[in-house]
């Protein structure tokens, strides 16, 4: 294992393996003005949320590697505390990338990127009309996290206003992820997609406490053939099979016991993968048996 100690590290390399590592981020497509109304609008992949009452996202332009200089973002941010985080989908990605270029002050990315200006109900920066989600912001606070070239200004933005385009909405109104097709960026020229080829679900624990992979037989828990994926959907059923519900799956199926261990865990395997660990579970405590 490749163990690096940060300050050893030039700052060319530590961007890199800190942007390849925590990957991938969505980005924030910032519009903001300066005290005179000039329009400014630049991509920012330092970005998340971070609450939800109230609701809080967080960007942050930092200070340029190669002079110090703080980015126009910022320096609206700080003079007009009000933004619009747009969220950027793959339809938009090569635009939004051109509006990344170090245009001078005063330029307007939206001309320059082709976008169109659409204006907000709240605030004063304008929304990106071709952005599926525009997000009205206000400005609470921005924390600088160094004086020193590549150092972060934390932007902590309060939505105010979510505008929703339709394209993306199910029959309920809610946001449908299979639609969004939202970009995120990844280390140097990488970016990923979020679309129906890529997405996948891990059904959330909910309120039932799985019983861990500890409470699992050594045998499984050591299994060659079952995974740590398989583990973990193991280890989240909420309790073990009763004896009575066992000795029966043992008589309907033949009992499973002449299965060497191998092919009971493919078998077993081949029941997570079908949406069904909760058999897996029975067919392995039954070969136990
Ligand atoms: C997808 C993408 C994500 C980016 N993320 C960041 C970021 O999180 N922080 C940052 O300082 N610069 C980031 N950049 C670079 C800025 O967009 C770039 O420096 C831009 O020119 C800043 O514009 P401004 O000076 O008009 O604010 C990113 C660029 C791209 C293309």
């Amino acid at each position: 294992m490749l163990t690096l100690n940060v300050a050893d590290l030039s700052l060319p390399d530590r961007q890199n393996y800190l942007q390849h590592a925590i990957v991938p981020r969505p980005i924030c497509f910032a519009s903001t003005v300066d005290r005179d109304g000039h329009v400014n609008l630049s991509p920012f992949s330092f970005f998340n949320l971070f609450s939800t009452n109230p609701p809080i996202c967080v960007f942050s332009p930092s200070r340029r590697g190669r002079d110090n200089t703080t980015k126009h973002t910022l320096d609206n941010i700080l003079e007009v505390p009000e933004c619009v985080i747009n969220l950027v989908s793959y339809d938009m990605v090569q635009q939004t990338s051109l509006a990344s270029v170090e245009y001078p002050k005063g330029v307007n990315e939206f001309v320059k990127a082709g976008f169109t200006e659409l204006p907000s109900q709240l605030i004063k920066p304008p929304r990106v009309a071709e952005a599926p989600v525009q997000f009205e912001c206000i400005v609470n606070r921005v924390i600088p996290l160094g004086d020193k070239g590549g150092a972060g200004n934390l932007v902590i933005a309060e939505i105010k206003l979510m505008h929703i385009s339709e394209s993306i909405l199910d029959t309920n109104g809610k946001i449908d992820q299979l639609k969004t097709d939202f970009v995120a960026r990844m280390g140097g020229d990488w970016y990923c997609r979020a679309n129906r080829e890529n997405l996948f679900k891990v059904p959330k624990p909910n309120t039932q406490i799985g019983i861990g992979i500890d409470a699992l037989p050594e045998a499984i828990r050591h299994s060659k053939i079952l995974t740590g994926n398989d583990l973990g959907q193991l280890g989240n059923l909420t309790c073990f099979p009763d004896k009575a519900i066992v000795d029966v799956y043992v008589k309907e199926h033949k009992n499973p016991v002449g299965l060497t261990e191998r092919e009971l865990h493919i078998a077993a395997q081949s029941m997570i993968a079908g949406g069904k660990p909760d058999e897996a579970l029975l067919l392995l405590l039954a070969a136990d048996l």
